[in-house]
């Protein structure tokens, strides 16, 4: 992989760390779904499931757009959330956040 090129690093449940190629414009769950990992994001991204729930690692928290009301709201339904929990649905990847690093937050059901 290049420099250039476009990825984020996911660890998934069993602690594995992912790189996984991204491309700007795609949804961070988008991005950790179609390269194979385990997230269920039921609703497709329309804020309505809170199973793509993920936690941002490190400073890259500060580096996001910060949550809307609505997804605020959509992850007081979800489980084991955290300070740093985003829903990987609503954060779109973008030249400045090469190298996103997230963690999979644990499956409910
Ligand atoms: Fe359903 Fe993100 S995929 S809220």
């Amino acid at each position: 992989m290049s420099d250039e090129e476009l990825h984020i690093i996911c660890t998934d449940r069993d602690g594995v760390v992912h790189t996984l190629p991204a491309l700007e414009g795609w949804r961070i769950m988008e991005i950790i779904r179609d390269n194979g990992l385990s997230i269920k994001a039921e609703c497709g991204g329309c804020l309505e499931c809170a199973t793509c729930h993920v936690y941002v690692d490190g400073d890259w928290v500060g580096k996001l757009i910060p949550k809307s009301d609505e997804e605020d709201e959509k992850l007081d339904e979800a489980f084991n959330v955290k300070r740093n929990s985003r829903l990987s649905c609503q954060i779109l990847m973008r030249d400045d956040l090469n190298g996103l690093q997230v963690t999979l937050a644990p499956e409910t059901d």
